[in-house]
């Protein structure tokens, strides 16, 4: 597959990437079983041979469940932990964390970031994560102890590059405006279900900042394929219906499929957004790769943008 550097680092990854949020096979991991491990481990595998060497997970991903899986596929798959870039979030901490009656809350103080890191790099069995990111923003977020902690977490050779996740632009500036390292990365979600990147500042940003903005969702959690089995609370109110018929249209056009012209979509935008597709069946893994070939045009893609909007542009 095609590559692409990420920000301003020394990384780089396949044009797209392997997300890991449902290796596991559920979000709780009472109900995590020997085959929906094997079965995540299979797509995990199956993307690394689809050529993806970007794998994204994050320590709340079924508590842990999700790196643990993917650390077990590093190890078994012999050369792969060399050929990838191994990304992980923190910054979330589940309800009942340190006591029972404790919330489920955002935690970017320097203690729990880095704790949280340890923790990752013990489940994914590797010495250093390639890339870390914040995963949500902490309203009570102080970027010069963040950038402490992220000083400590390279000096100690625990993380190797930064980056953010679902973060306000400004508040991208403020932590880079901190930090002595250069975010890299900018991972949020972008969909035709979801168009505030494109007009909210965040994907200029990427362009002015040479952040590499990664898209999570890039198929709506599925409405935008066969289907979605499981949903966030925010995108159970998408209703894909009103554009997948516009979908349709290009994909039969061009001879492709939904999903490939839906990813196209967002691999032909200026700031290069990295879609991370989370699709845990091998034959859409690798259908899914072929995005990266199709090159949409002007009229195309902005018939998509129109048909999701839901009304004409002014
Ligand atoms: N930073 C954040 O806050 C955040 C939040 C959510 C996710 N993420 C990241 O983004 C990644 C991707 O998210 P996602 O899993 O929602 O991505 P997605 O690629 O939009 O959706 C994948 C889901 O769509 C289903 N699907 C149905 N038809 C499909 C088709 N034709 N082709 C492909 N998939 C189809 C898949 O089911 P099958 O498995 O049966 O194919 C799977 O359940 C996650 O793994 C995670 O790494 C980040």
């Amino acid at each position: 597959m095609q590559t692409i550097p990420l920000g301003v680092s020394s990384l780089s990854s396949s044009r797209l990437a392997y997300g890991c949020w449902r290796v596991a096979g559920s979000w709780n991991p009472a109900e995590v079983t020997a085959q929906s491990r094997a079965e995540g481990a299979r797509a995990i595998l199956a993307a690394f041979e689809a050529g993806f060497t970007l794998f994204d997970t994050a320590d709340i991903y079924c508590h842990g469940e999700s790196e643990r899986v993917l650390g077990e596929s590093l190890k078994a798959a012999s050369g792969m932990r060399e050929r990838v870039v191994v990304a992980t979030k923190g910054g979330i901490r589940p309800a009942g964390d340190p006591t029972a009656d404790a919330p489920s809350r955002y935690d970017f103080s320097a203690p729990h970031l880095i704790g949280a890191c340890e923790r990752s790099l013990k489940r994914l069995g590797i010495e250093t994560i390639d890339l870390y990111m914040l995963h949500r923003p902490d309203y009570l977020a102080d970027p010069e102890e963040i950038a402490r902690a992220f000083s400590e977490l390279k000096a100690g050779g625990k993380v190797r590059w930064f980056g953010v996740s679902n973060f306000r632009p400004m508040l991208v500036t403020a932590l880079q405006a901190a930090c002595l390292m250069p975010l890299v990365v900018h991972q949020i979600e972008i969909s035709l279900a979801r168009l505030d990147a494109f007009t909210d500042g965040t994907l200029d940003q990427c362009l002015i900042e040479r952040i590499t903005p990664m898209a999570w969702s890039p198929l709506a959690a599925g409405l935008l394929g066969a289907g979605a089995k499981r949903l966030l609370p925010a995108q159970e109110s998408y209703r894909p219906e009103k554009f997948l018929p516009a979908l349709d249209a290009v994909a039969k056009a061009r001879g492709a499929s939904r999903t490939t012209v839906a990813l196209a979509l967002l691999l032909n935008h200026p700031s290069k957004i990295l879609p991370a597709i989370g699709s845990t069946n091998p034959e859409r893994i690798r259908q899914a790769a072929t995005a990266v070939d199709l090159r949409l045009t002007r009229e195309e893609w902005y018939r998509l943008l129109i048909a999701a909007r839901g009304e004409p542009l002014p």
